[in-house]
């Protein structure tokens, strides 16, 4: 039985989708951005949103995490329908999840490690002495120095912001991970340690993962499906090699660029070595 649902674990298994949409329409005054979206992701799978710049994909992430009311339409994530949610519901679900945002979103007043611990501190009664122990494990577990726990975040460089950005977001072993842009504005050796940390992160936790993302490796690489955005809904869905051929305008834009063939025939080496 699941403390937080309320659901046994066969119902849980018998819902395999982890979120769904359904007919999500999101305008900004006269701008449409999301028209009758349709959208699922299955429990347990690295799945990708990717679209151009300006085709919903944040905007898509802040809905499936409580941020921002679509214009219309349904969202349910974990079992639960966001529109008639409670407070109290909603409070307990933000714990199942956790978010790396794209711009890092860390408090600059706070220490890398107090950052880290500070979901614990506001919603468990745990104390200091354990949450500094956790925090210290999510730190490591992201790939980042016992020493950078004690910086402060406008100390950091790029990829380490993003890190810690991800060790906060898995203060509570999240079994629903959302990473937006992970990858951007790294140099290709800190892309390439982001790749293996989020096959770390899906191997111990076994969770689902949701990443935005421009990044062609990243998405040959590790993602099991991709759904690409474009003209406000959903216009291909399927893994790389089904997407890579498929015949959408917008997709073989993804495909056919020089980076687009590079990145699948490295994906195609590794996959053989
Ligand atoms: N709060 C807001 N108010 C008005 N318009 C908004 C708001 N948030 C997003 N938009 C608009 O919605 C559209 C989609 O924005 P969004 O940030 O979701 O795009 P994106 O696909 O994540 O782009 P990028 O790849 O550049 O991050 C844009 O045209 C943006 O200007
Ligand atoms: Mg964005």
């Amino acid at each position: 039985m699941d403390a937080v649902t309320g659901q046994t674990d066969a119902a849980q298994a018998n819902t395999p989708n982890v979120i769904e949409m359904r007919k999500v329409c999101t305008r900004f005054g006269t701008h449409s951005v999301h028209t009758d979206l349709d959208l699922d992701v299955r429990r347990g799978e690295i799945f990708a949103i990717v679209g151009g710049s300006g085709s919903g994909k944040s905007t898509l992430l802040r809905e499936m995490i409580m941020l921002h009311r679509p214009s219309s339409g349904s969202i349910k994530i974990l079992g639960a329908d966001l529109q008639t949610i409670s407070e109290e519901e909603a409070m307990i679900l933000r714990q199942r999840w956790g978010v790396m945002f794209q711009h890092g979103g860390l408090f600059g007043t706070l220490n890398v490690l107090d950052n880290i611990g500070l979901p614990l501190r506001e919603h468990t009664r745990l104390d200091d002495t354990l949450i500094n122990e956790l925090a210290a494990w999510k730190l490591t577990l992201s790939g980042l120095k016992p020493e950078t726990g004690l910086q402060y975040p406008p100390e950091l460089s790029g990829g380490m912001l993003k890190r810690a950005s991800l060790a906060r977001a898995l203060a509570f072993d999240p079994e629903l991970l959302f990473l937006d842009e992970p990858t951007a504005g790294l140099d290709p050796g800190g892309a390439g340690g982001i790749d293996t940390l989020v096959r770390t992160l899906h191997d111990l936790y076994r969770s689902t993962i949701v990443i935005i993302t421009h990044d062609l490796d990243l998405l040959w690489q590790v993602t099991d499906r991709v759904a690409v955005l474009g003209e406000g809904k959903v216009v291909g869905l399927g893994s790389m090699m089904e997407l890579s051929q498929m015949d959408h305008p917008i997709i073989r834009g993804y495909f056919d660029g020089p980076r687009g063939r590079t990145a699948q025939e490295q994906a195609q080496k590794l996959n053989k070595e």
